[in-house]
């Protein structure tokens, strides 16, 4: 299979991830298909995407007749079976759980044709976790995007020891032709690259705020005026959503036992309070 053999992409789930991929691709001229379970969150992309591109054009960055191009290559659905059956790719973006995620794939595997790559969107998740339930596992892999996915320019592929050289290296090629800067990890490791990083920063920031030593905002403050990131570690969690902070500490500690691993005490209580972050309008701050 070459590069040119993808033209239709379908995206697996429909939140804040998922329908930022599937308009990054749509912009690249792909024909995309987006598929989610909950009609709500279907709904929610739709009108996000719609808002999107009429900005992108009120801005004077894109025209209209690209915009509607754009809109009229996408397509939302509720049935994983129109979604799926005629993709060249599956890019994953559901919830970040190994159960949901392998059941996921074991379904798509068994709709798509044969030549189809399937990646998943996963944070940490590593695909050789997921591979073994499908009948491709040399077309598995990881292709991870960084939220506001419009804007951050990196993905990370990840190739496992099941995934052949050759999806490895479509996938590259697909991540260029998004317009993104990709880089290769040719080795699993929980968390890859960019999110080990930024996680003993965010250990780091929800130790100093346990213990008292500085507010959210102060700390944020630190981080943003002293190293100069684009924002501090709480306004990030915020961004990305302190679900997505919950599940993956869950998910780090069922694999490893450690107590070390288990999300923090404000991220539990967040979490059960369903202050998400700017999803819900609360998280660290109010929105
Ligand atoms: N969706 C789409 N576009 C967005 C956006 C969003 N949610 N937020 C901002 N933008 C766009 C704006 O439209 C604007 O575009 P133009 O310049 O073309 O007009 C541009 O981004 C800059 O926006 P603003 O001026 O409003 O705001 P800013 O300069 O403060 O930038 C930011 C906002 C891009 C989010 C910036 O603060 C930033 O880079 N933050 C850090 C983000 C980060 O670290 N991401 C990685 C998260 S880790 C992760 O994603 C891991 C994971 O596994 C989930």
């Amino acid at each position: 299979m070459k590069i040119e053999d993808i033209k239709r992409i379908c995206v697996v789930g429909a939140g804040n991830m998922g329908h930022q991929i599937s308009l990054c691709a749509v912009l690249a001229g792909y024909q995309v298909k987006c598929y989610d379970v909950n009609p709500d969150v279907l709904v929610k992309a739709n009108t996000s995407s719609h808002k999107y591109l009429a900005d992108r054009v009120s801005k004077g960055k894109l025209t209209q007749e690209q915009a509607d191009q754009a809109l009229a290559k996408l397509m939302f659905t509720q049935s994983i079976g129109e979604a799926v059956s005629d993709a060249d790719f599956v890019i994953e973006a559901a919830i970040e759980m190994l159960e949901v995620k392998r059941q996921l794939f074991k379904e798509i595997d068994s709709l798509v044709p044969t030549h189809t790559i399937l990646a998943t969107n996963s944070s940490t998740l590593v695909s050789s976790l997921i591979a073994d339930v499908t009948r491709r596992p040399e077309k598995v892999c990881n292709m991870h995007f960084f939220n506001p996915v419009l804007v951050m320019k990196l993905v990370e592929v990840v190739q496992g020891p099941h995934t052949s050289d050759e999806t490895a290296a479509i996938t590259m090629e697909l991540c260029s032709k998004l317009g993104k800067i990709c880089i290769l990890l040719k080795k699993e490791i929980q968390g890859f690259l960019v999110n080990r990083i930024l996680r003993a920063l965010a250990q780091e920031a929800l130790y100093l705020s346990d213990m008292k030593v500085a507010t959210p905002k102060d700390i944020d403050l630190a981080v943003e005026n002293a190293l100069g990131h684009p924002m501090g570690p709480f306004r990030l969690m915020d961004l990305t959503g302190i679900d997505v902070s919950y599940h993956i500490s869950m998910e780090r500690y069922r694999a490893s036992g450690d107590p070390k691993d288990k999300p923090s005490p404000i991220i539990v209580e967040k979490f059960c309070r369903k202050e998400w972050g700017k999803k819900t309008k609360r998280g660290f701050y109010i929105y």
